[in-house]
């Protein structure tokens, strides 16, 4: 069977990746399907028994169907909260490396979700960024757009990029991070007039994340 798979950009970092990673997670598992997650770099990380592991990549691990080796999951985890570039320079990221994992993923679930590192151009080494990221894994790629001001320009601005890719931006995702952002509504309706692809759903705002219920809101 061919794995579906998927690869989350943002507009931003903090615009909701994960929390649209976790919920597309949850969405799948429901339609009966077996589920994987990836958070194959990932700056700011802490120590558990001895290893460093990222709080994005542990959540991504605890929403799988199935145990995998944390490794797998992330193979760079970055002590500090830095760009990739910088974290890295003394262990920087090779894209075959991450296809590799990945491809070992693949091979156990019916979904994957893949979960990139701040925006679209965002450095991963002295050469990739996020777009040579999901280039080498020719996964088609879905938009989280934190609502917040400013997002209208940051999504038209990653959609255009994410096209100039030449990658499949199958649609974009609304993520409510900011619960005072005036005119909600009409930054919502300016972005779907402004891209041609589909909103896959709307994540509201909630003080305490419920996975499940953000997973009701999504219509991939
Ligand atoms: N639906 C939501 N409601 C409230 N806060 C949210 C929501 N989604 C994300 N957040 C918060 O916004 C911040 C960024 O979200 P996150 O998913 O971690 O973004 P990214 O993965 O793009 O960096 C986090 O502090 C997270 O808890
Ligand atoms: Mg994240």
């Amino acid at each position: 069977m061919m794995t579906q798979g998927y690869f989350i950009t943002g507009t931003d970092t903090d615009a909701g990746k994960t929390c649209a990673t976790i919920a597309l997670m949850r969405y799948f598992k429901r339609q009966g399907k077996t589920v994987l997650g990836m958070k194959p770099v990932a700056s700011g990380c802490t120590l558990h028994a001895g290893e460093l592991k990222n709080a994005d990549a542990l959540l991504i691990q605890g929403n799988a169907s199935i145990a995998v080796d944390y490794q797998l999951i992330n193979p760079y985890a970055y002590e500090l909260p830095v760009s990739p570039h910088i974290a890295g320079v003394h262990n920087p990221v090779e894209l075959a490396t991450v296809v590799e994992r990945f491809n070992s993923l693949k091979a156990l679930a019916d979904v994957i979700i893949v979960e990139g590192a701040g925006g679209w151009y965002a450095p991963l080494n002295a050469q990739d960024d996020i777009s040579d990221l999901a280039k080498a894994l020719a996964l088609p790629v879905i938009l989280v757009v934190g609502l917040r001001l400013g997002c209208i320009n940051h999504a038209k601005l990653s959609y255009q990029a994410i096209q100039l890719s030449g990658i499949t931006c199958i649609g974009w995702i609304a993520v409510c991070v900011d619960p005072d952002l005036l005119n909600r509504e009409e930054n919502i309706q300016t972005i779907k007039a402004a891209l041609p692809v589909p909103l896959l759903g709307i994540l509201p705002y909630q003080e305490q994340l419920d996975f499940e219920l953000l997973a009701d809101q999504l219509t991939p």
